[in-house]
């Protein structure tokens, strides 16, 4: 439901930073470890890249914490003033500790708590939904949202179905309250776990703690019903983004761009032309990246940022596993 008793406080994002290894898996890489082609990845999913972290001793916290830096350095930031740091992620470096203390102490957050949120490639979304939850009831002034995903990590490199699309990735955005009136207006966002079944990392977890059983079961790396995944992508992405046009009384003509997780480019094809807008308008860079789960949104933000223009009006979408989905509406807030 769209809340009707937010304060007078806007949350928006004021800042954005992101970074992906240098190392990648071309499509060419791909044909010598499964059986699969160049021809195929493109025109299944549009990727022809992904960005790998495999330097020894560096996980997701390290692909957070260069995300973070960016953006701080680029704005001059004191970390000292953020108050909270929640990085979105499944792929955290340890299943306990958390990621995000650690991103936080390295970037010097040292007046700020933080804590890991798990929501796949929705992470973005429900992290944005936190961070501007807190800015709009005046509890916080600083929200640091970082979606950060070593996919590689869980990835089995014999799996065609999964090793084709996903990569490694962090990108970052700082929440404020706005100064003018722009920021984020509203959200989407749903979950079901019916279909925890059709993507998912079996093992590693309270129900199937790893053994030698599991491992042999590969039940440590992710595994999918890609069709169905797909299917049910489309259809709850675009049905969220249409609820947000619809609620917000705006035209496919108002919207600026769309930003939508990048987890394969028919799906994002498909989900624009259910709800009508003009492909020009749907920002991509699944090609270089592939799939990079929480940090396909603030990726784009980040890639995107000189397009993006005060007063734009932006949608964002995304879908995952849980299975989590939603879309949300902004208004851009800096030039
Ligand atoms: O963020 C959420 C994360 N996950 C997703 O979004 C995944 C969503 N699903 C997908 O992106 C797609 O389902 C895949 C890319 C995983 C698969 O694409 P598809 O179009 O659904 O392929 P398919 O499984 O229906 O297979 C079509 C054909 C089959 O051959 P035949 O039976 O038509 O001769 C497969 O054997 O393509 C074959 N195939 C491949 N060929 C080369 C399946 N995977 C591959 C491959 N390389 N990697």
């Amino acid at each position: 439901m769209k809340s009707n008793n937010k304060t007078h406080i806007k949350a928006a994002i004021t800042a954005v930073g992101g970074y992906v290894p240098e190392n990648f898996i071309s499509n060419k890489d791909l044909e010598k470890m499964v059986d699969t082609n160049d021809d195929w990845i493109t025109a299944r999913t549009g990727i022809k890249k992904r960005r790998i972290l495999n330097e020894k001793g560096k996980g997701t916290s390290y692909l957070a914490i260069n995300a973070a830096n960016n953006l701080l350095s680029k704005k001059k930031i004191d970390p000292e003033t953020i108050d909270l740091v929640i990085v979105s992620t499944i792929t955290p470096d340890f299943h306990c500790a958390s990621t995000a203390p650690t991103v936080a102490s390295a970037i010097n957050a040292k007046n700020a708590y933080a804590f890991d949120l798990s929501a796949a490639c929705s992470g973005f979304l429900f992290g944005m939904s936190s961070a501007s939850s807190y800015i709009e009831s005046g509890r916080y002034k600083k929200v640091l949202v970082i979606g950060a995903d070593m996919m590689s990590s869980i990835v089995d490199y014999n799996d065609r179905s999964t090793s084709i699309l996903f990569g490694d990735g962090a990108g970052a955005v700082l929440v404020e309250p706005s100064k003018n009136g722009y920021g984020w207006e509203d959200e989407y966002l749903r979950s079901d776990g019916i279909g925890a079944e059709w993507l998912k990392v079996k093992s590693g977890g309270s129900l199937f703690p790893v053994s030698s059983q599991t491992l042999k079961n590969k039940w440590h790396f992710i595994t999918q019903d890609g069709k169905t995944v797909f299917k049910s992508a489309v259809s709850e992405m675009a049905n969220a983004t249409e609820q947000i046009i619809i609620r917000n009384k705006l035209d496919s003509d108002d919207i600026k761009y769309m930003l939508p997780h990048q987890a394969n480019k028919r799906i994002i094809d498909a989900t624009a032309e259910k709800i009508n807008l003009d492909k020009k308008k749907v920002l991509m860079n699944i090609e270089e990246y592939g799939n990079t789960t929480a940090a396909t949104i603030p990726l784009l933000m980040y890639d995107y940022e000189d397009k993006l223009k005060k007063g734009d009006k932006l949608i964002l979408a995304a879908f995952g596993a849980g299975l989590t989905w939603g879309a949300a509406y902004l208004t851009w807030a800096y030039n």
